[in-house]
């Protein structure tokens, strides 16, 4: 029965030269599957004579065996070779050079709140926050700028969802101002306080963002006059601009919260903005109506306030010609602040 060995070489052949698991099972089946060649061996078994067929029954199961197990070898080595090449694609280089963390930095706008914080906490000035969502009441009517009022008309806002206990909307705040009568409601004076913060208009252009920031100012106390005003806000621009030279001045204007009220201009030395009055702030005494809002007796309490673009600040402080810039999120511009 030399066929026998004949099979045995050829399986043992054929397995070796197979690299698919899938192809081995099929070509496994031609040699000890139902119509295999070894088993129309065992088939035949049959025609044989009595002893005869002992013989080559042993012979055929042997053959079998040595089949199987180069089957069982030929699988082993498959499966460890696919197993290698997994590893080899997964494989993590723990040698390759780090990609790096981008260092991050401050905006430009953000370092214009905390200089304008740290300034005027240097002279004493207490640093308040509060609600961006705001009532019709704080944002407008406690600041003498009730329902129909013309002056409405100058800060055209969002409104949102919900409503205040009288039924008006909740709006998002025009400027800072409302945080003059959270504040002052809350303490008494002397009241002394800015409030640096997000605020939110229907405008958008070159000059204009739909958000923007302010800082409020706020002093009341029984003799701060308009001269404190001056004094408070010139000190105020020579620190944040690092120069002595430049020049203010106060320009008459109108706010409902204020009486008399301002704009403030002022003019640098030098640089590229030289000889140009360049306006920066809103500002006045604090209206009675207003002083009586804040639950105080406006015989007795007077005193001035303020509210400052940040992004105005930041602009003429580094020479940026485009509000825009402030909110593209542009790296190649960020990045000259870190
Ligand atoms: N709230 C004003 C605005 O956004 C700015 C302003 C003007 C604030 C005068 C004040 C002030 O506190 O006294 O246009």
């Amino acid at each position: 029965m030399s066929d026998v060995d004949a099979i045995v070489t050829s399986a043992i052949e054929e397995f070796g030269r197979i690299a698919d698991a899938d192809e081995l099972e099929r070509v496994k089946a031609r040699f000890l599957g139902k119509s295999g060649s070894l088993t129309a061996l065992l088939k035949a078994l049959g025609k044989l004579a009595p002893d005869e067929r002992r013989d080559a029954g042993a012979r055929i199961n042997a053959a079998k065996d040595r089949i199987e197990a180069a089957l069982g070898e030929r699988r082993d080595a498959l499966a460890a070779a696919a197993l290698d090449a997994r590893l080899a694609e997964e494989a993590l280089d723990v040698t390759l050079p780090g990609r790096g963390a981008g260092l991050g930095g401050i905006h430009p706008v953000i370092r214009t709140w905390q200089r304008i914080e740290s300034i005027f906490h240097s002279i004493g000035f207490d640093i308040a926050d509060g609600p961006e969502i705001e009532t019709d009441w704080y944002n407008f009517t406690a600041l003498n700028n009730p329902l129909n009022h013309p002056a409405r008309s100058m800060q055209d806002t969002f409104y949102v969802e919900g409503s205040d206990q009288g039924g008006l909307p909740l709006l998002l705040r025009t400027h800072t101002s409302p945080m003059q009568v959270r504040y002052a409601c809350q303490h008494r004076p002397p009241i002394k306080v800015i409030a640096p913060g997000r605020t939110y208009r229907v405008d958008s252009d070159a000059t204009h963002s739909p958000m923007f920031h302010q800082v409020e100012g706020l002093w009341i106390d029984e003799n701060v006059s308009f001269a404190d005003l001056k004094g408070v806000y010139t000190d105020f621009l020579r620190k944040f601009f690092e120069t002595d030279e430049l020049q203010v001045r106060f320009r008459p204007s109108y706010f409902p919260f204020t009486e008399p009220s301002a704009e403030i201009d002022m003019m640098f030395a030098s640089g590229p903005q030289k000889g140009r009055w360049l306006e920066i702030s809103g500002a006045g005494q604090v209206h009675p109506s207003v002083v009586r809002n804040f639950g105080l007796d406006p015989e007795r309490y007077i005193g001035f306030a303020f509210g400052s673009g940040l992004e105005r600040l930041s602009m003429l402080r580094y020479g940026i010609d485009d509000l825009r810039l402030f909110f593209d999120g542009d790296l190649r511009f960020l990045q000259q602040f870190r």
